[in-house]
This record gives structure tokens, sequence and C-alpha cells, in this order.
């Protein structure tokens, strides 16, 4: 099989290639990446297939990199719902015309099957109970309404062209790889350098955590043996609230919660996340396999080992960014 990777120099996609290349050595991997703050070419240090660096929103690069492949997998994205709520046309452009542009381009070269990557948060926020596959998408954030239509698309290229295309909704994931914007990154590396931990609100909004490693076998599975036209859900092992994790991170790195500050609330907060995967385990027989004391135990060691993954990242525009967005400097920017 040779497959595109949109999104592959990102968190989840590099994870996606190298279980790949585990499961299948001799399939042929071709990446579209855009390079943005959160892509990085390191990602794919020592990992056996081709990048090609360009958006999915530009038609000939994305003609040009399909050529020959039998199915395209979608991660590319603008990931962060903080940066969304800032200034929404990159999600725009990259979730809904990008989308566009790959199912245009699946149509015209026939493709076999499209795989459109996303997220628990087109369901939006749910206090009781577990979103199905049934659950009306009710996105909160620019970053999950433009998800949403991206699903939406999707949806519609099967319906009136008849494209074979699979959706995987994927609850948080945390694991190896993930840009320090993001909760549980964050906390790590801010516990590392004793700088104070933002935790929005009252910090008892609740996630269900997903290691990386257990959603890529899902996406895997879904593109091999999904449904056509079937959007599968893939839910974490473990539902927690912010603060818990914060807790389990501090202990790891031998911190106490000195170290927790509560912030302003990010604006149209989604309070809880909850999936149902029912239908992935009953049909494609997926499971979880790492619990979230194993897969936090396993990442804060990640970061611990790979200083030479982060120490960049802090230094360049996530410094600005972080500043920009909490209003005080990353403590050991200005102490370096
Ligand atoms: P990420 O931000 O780490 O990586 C995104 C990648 O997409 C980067 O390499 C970036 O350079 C690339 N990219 C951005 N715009 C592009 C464009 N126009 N053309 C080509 N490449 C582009 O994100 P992630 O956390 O790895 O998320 C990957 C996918 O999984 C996204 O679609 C996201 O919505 C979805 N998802 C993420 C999570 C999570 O918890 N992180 C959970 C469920 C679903
Ligand atoms: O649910 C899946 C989604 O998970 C993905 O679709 C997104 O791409 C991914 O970014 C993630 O979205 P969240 O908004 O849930 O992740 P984030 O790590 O930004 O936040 C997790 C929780 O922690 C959320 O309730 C907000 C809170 N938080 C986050 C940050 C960055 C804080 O309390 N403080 C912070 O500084």
């Amino acid at each position: 099989m040779k497959l595109l990777v949109t999104g592959a120099c990102g968190f989840i996609g590099s994870q996606y290639v190298r279980t790949v290349r585990e499961l299948r050595p001799d399939d042929q991997i071709v990446v579209l990446d855009k390079l943005t703050y959160a892509g990085r070419r390191e990602n794919l240090e020592g990992v056996d297939c081709e990048l090609i660096v360009g958006s999915i929103d530009d038609p000939q690069i994305v003609r040009e990199a399909m050529e020959g492949c039998d199915a395209v997998v979608n991660f590319a994205a603008e990931s962060h719902v903080d940066r969304s709520i800032k200034a929404q046309y990159d999600f725009c452009r990259t979730h809904v015309l990008g989308t566009a542009v790959l199912l245009d381009a699946v149509r015209e070269l026939g493709v076999e099957r499209y795989l459109q990557v996303s997220t628990d948060e087109v369901y939006g926020s749910i206090l009781d109970g577990s979103f199905t596959e049934q659950s009306p998408l009710d996105p909160s954030s620019p970053y999950s309404a433009t998800k949403a239509a991206g699903d939406l698309l999707v949806s519609a290229h099967v319906t009136t062209y008849k494209i074979d295309a699979v959706i995987c909704r994927g609850s948080n994931n945390y694991g190896p790889r993930q840009h320090p914007e993001k909760l549980i990154p964050l906390t790590i590396l801010n516990a590392l350098h004793g700088d104070p931990i933002p935790v929005y609100g009252d910090g008892r909004q609740v996630r269900n955590w997903l290691f990386v490693e257990d959603f890529c076998r899902a996406i895997d599975l879904a593109l091999r043996e999904g449904r056509p036209g079937e959007a599968y859900n893939v839910g974490g092992p473990d539902e927690c609230e912010n603060l818990e994790v914060v807790r389990r991170v501090l202990e790891l790195t031998g911190r106490d919660e000195s170290l927790i500050e509560h912030v302003r609330d990010r604006p149209g907060h989604d309070r809880r996340y909850s999936l149902s995967s029912q239908k992935i385990r009953e049909e494609l027989g997926w499971e979880p396999q790492v619990r979230f004391d194993e897969g936090i135990a396993r990442t804060v060691a990640w970061y611990r080992d790979n200083r030479w993954w982060w120490e960049p990242i802090r230094r360049g525009e996530y410094r600005e960014y972080y500043e920009r967005h909490y209003g005080r400097p990353l403590k050991s920017a200005t102490s370096a």
C-alpha cells in the first residue's frame, strides 16, 4: 500500500507513521506537511518516509503528493483551541479549504480510501454520559467548529460522490512529541523548570485521556477495516479532572502543589468530554492498551530524557506565544 499521510511532522501523525512502519514495513509512506510552528522534521528523524513540504490547501502540491497513492490519512491541522480563539483564519483555511482540496484530489485521482482524523470536540461538552457517533455536532470553539466543518465535508462527499471515507474522532491524546502549548507537556516542562503551572478556572474540567499509540492503532484499524462512510469514536480509558492530571505530574517530577496557579478561564471552555468507543471496540476489536498511570509516567520520562527535542521550542516562537497568552515570561527563558 502507498499511503499519503498529511500533518505527520506533528505529534500524532509522526507517531502514526512509526506505528505503520512497525505494522507494515513494506508500505510506502509519503508525508505532506506545511511545517507550521507545530510541525518539525525532527519528529520523523530516522523514520523511513518521503517528506513533501507544502499545504493541504494547495491543489497542485496535493495532486503531486497524492499521485499513485492507495489511501490518504489526514492529520494536518491547527490543533490548539486557545490559538483558534485568538485568530481563526488558519483554522478555517486548513480544516475547511484544506479538507476540500484533499477530497477533490481523492475523487480526481480515484484514491481508494480516505481517513479524516477528527476530535471529540466536534460534539461539544457533556456533563453526564458519553457521546456516540449519533450525537449531534455542537462545537464550541473556532478550532472545533472548523474540525466539524471538515467532518461534514467528508460525509457530504461520501453521500454525493460515493467516495470511500471514514472519520476517526479521538479524545485528548498525550505522549511523546506533543507541543508544550498543550496541558500535559506544559505542566511537565514548567514543573521541571520550577515555573508556575497555569490552570484555567477551577481546574475541574474533565478530559478523556488517550495514549497516542492507542489512537494511532485505532486509526490504522479504521483505515483498513472500518465500514465505508462511517465515523468511529476513539476514547481513552480514563477520565480525569485537569487538577488531578497536574497533581500527578507534580508527584512524578518531585514538585509540590505550590506551583499551581489558577488563571483566567478559557472563553467558552468545554466542561467535560466523554466518548463512547463501543462501536470501534465491537466492530473492529480495538482496545486501549495504556492506562493513564502508565502513560503519564512514560510521558514524563520521555520529556526528562529528551531535552534536545523541547529546548529549541522553549527558546523560539513558543516563548513569545507563552508571554502573550499568559501575560508572564517563561521563568527559565528570562533566567537563561
Ligand atoms: P499538531 O499540531 O501536533 O500537528 C499538526 C501538524 O499539521 C503539524 O505538523 C503541522 O505542520 C501540520 N499542518 C498544519 N497545517 C497544515 C496544512 N495546511 N497543510 C499541511 N500540514 C499542515 O497536531 P496533533 O495534536 O498531532 O493533531 C493531529 C490531528 O489529530 C489533528 O487533525 C487534530 O485535530 C486531531 N486530534 C488531536 C487530538 C489531540 O489531543 N492532540 C485529539 C483528537 C484529534
Ligand atoms: O479533545 C481532543 C482535543 O484535545 C484535540 O482535538 C485538540 O487538538 C487538543 O489540543 C486537545 O484540546 P484541549 O483544549 O482539551 O487540550 P489542552 O491541552 O489545550 O487543554 C486540556 C485541558 O487543560 C483543557 O480543559 C484546558 C486546560 N488547560 C490548558 C492549558 C493549555 C489549562 O487549564 N491550562 C493551560 O495552560
